[in-house]
């Protein structure tokens, strides 16, 4: 056995997404501590640039330590409790997988479904808010990256808050290629991937809990049935506690009215840069890369990010209609980072054609998923992967290919 050196790939599928080499670079630096003062202080940066991404002030914004599906299942198995009722808007795979986890996690799920290809109906949401009115949470997946379908997320989260119930949104397709906007539109918890508009290898699953949903946390019966998905413990490591002998020297020190100085400024500075607790050990190299393309993202501006992705999606919608493919998904509601084309009737094996992309083009694209197996075609432009050049290789071998 020898080393492995994968051949390079144009991968514009649903994510991977390319991977800039200035990220591939920063994963090769020197791996350092996990509690190293230096990778505390990129932490901190990784947080500052995540709030950037997801357009919040939440300062419970972080990377899980594993993929989108970790970051998941922190959004339910820490807001689910066994008993609890919670809405789910299924119009693809990831809206099954979140049932799976209400479910999984002791919960009910009250599923609204919509046709896949067509978006959230907050019509039906609303309906069904009326009809159960002790639902504690709605959730649903802002991009469905298995049909190529954007839901409202402002008119869904507007509509929770009305019924008193949080929002657990998966934003693992949508974050960095259209607007994300947590704050804005109230979102309570979210989570997204590394591997699609943020073009950094897959790995990690940046989320953001707000206030309300820190308090349903807090306000817990029963403990979080995952150990390292238990937000309460891994809060300790990016954000710090006290210790408990902090604790300790604290209270004891505030029954005593006599303080010195330097005892006050001991406690400022603890409660300004708490120590932070080993939880689990980071994924060090994956954090430089995060960091790395986070920082790309802000350098390019999230609205020109946006606008990438829009030109790129135009330039492939006009070549591929003029090929004659139809898309799955109508106009309005269409992902420009995830094109989901009908394959046309002329062709038989459609896996034929992926494969010579592949071996002859060294171009990868996403089969169908699901339902949609054998009869659509996922053509991500995603992060990097968003570019003229990509879009015109892509239609020049597609033509090629199809004869
Ligand atoms: C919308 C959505 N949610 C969740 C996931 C799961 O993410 P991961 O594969 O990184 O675990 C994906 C992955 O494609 C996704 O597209």
């Amino acid at each position: 056995m020898n080393s492995f050196h994968p051949i390079s790939k144009i991968l514009m599928g649903p994510g991977p997404s390319d991977v800039p080499v200035r990220i591939l670079e920063a994963m090769a630096r020197p791996t350092i501590g996990h509690l190293d003062p230096q990778f505390i202080d990129l932490m901190d940066e990784i947080k500052a640039l995540l709030r950037y991404a997801f357009q919040t002030e939440y300062t419970l914004t972080f990377p899980v330590s594993a993929p989108g599906s970790a970051g998941m299942e922190t959004c339910f198995v820490n807001l689910v409790e066994p008993g609890d009722s919670v809405i789910v808007c299924v119009n693809g795979v990831f809206g099954t997988r979140m049932v799976e986890n209400v479910t999984r996690a002791g919960g009910k799920a009250i599923v609204v479904n919509d046709e896949w290809g067509q978006p959230v109906d907050p019509q039906k949401v609303e309906e069904v808010l009326h009809t159960h009115p002790k639902a504690k949470t709605l959730a649903f997946v802002h991009a469905e990256t298995s049909t190529g379908v954007l839901s409202d997320a402002k008119t869904l989260c507007a509509l929770a808050q009305a019924h008193g119930c949080l929002t657990i949104v998966d934003a693992v397709t949508s974050l960095g290629g259209v607007p994300v906007k947590v704050d804005e539109w109230g979102v309570d918890a979210i989570y997204s991937g590394t591997q699609k508009c943020l073009s950094v290898p897959p790995g990690l699953s940046p989320i953001s809990f707000g206030p309300r949903a820190i308090a349903v946390l807090e306000a817990r019966k029963t403990p979080v049935q995952s150990w390292f998905l238990d937000l309460s413990l891994v809060m300790n490591y990016w954000q710090g506690a006290r210790s408990n002998s902090e604790r300790q020297h604290r209270d004891s020190a505030e029954e005593k009215s006599a303080r010195s100085n330097s005892e006050r400024q001991h406690r400022d500075s603890a409660t300004k840069n708490p120590a932070r607790s080993y939880h689990h050990t980071a994924p060090i190299n994956a954090m430089y890369a995060l960091h790395e393309g986070l920082l790309m993202l802000r350098e390019e501006g999230l609205d020109a990010a946006f606008a990438r992705h829009q030109t790129c999606h135009e330039h492939l919608r006009d070549g591929l209609e003029a090929l004659g493919f139809s898309f799955l998904v109508d106009k309005a509601y269409r992902l420009p980072q995830l094109n989901t084309v009908c394959i046309p009737t002329g062709v038989s094996d459609e896996a034929a054609i992926r494969k010579a992309l592949l071996e002859k083009h060294n171009l990868e694209i996403g089969a169908g998923l699901g339902a949609l197996a054998g009869k659509a075609w996922r053509i991500g432009l995603m992060g990097a992967s968003a570019s003229r050049g990509n879009v015109d290789k892509c239609l020049g071998a597609l033509k090629e290919e199809l004869g």
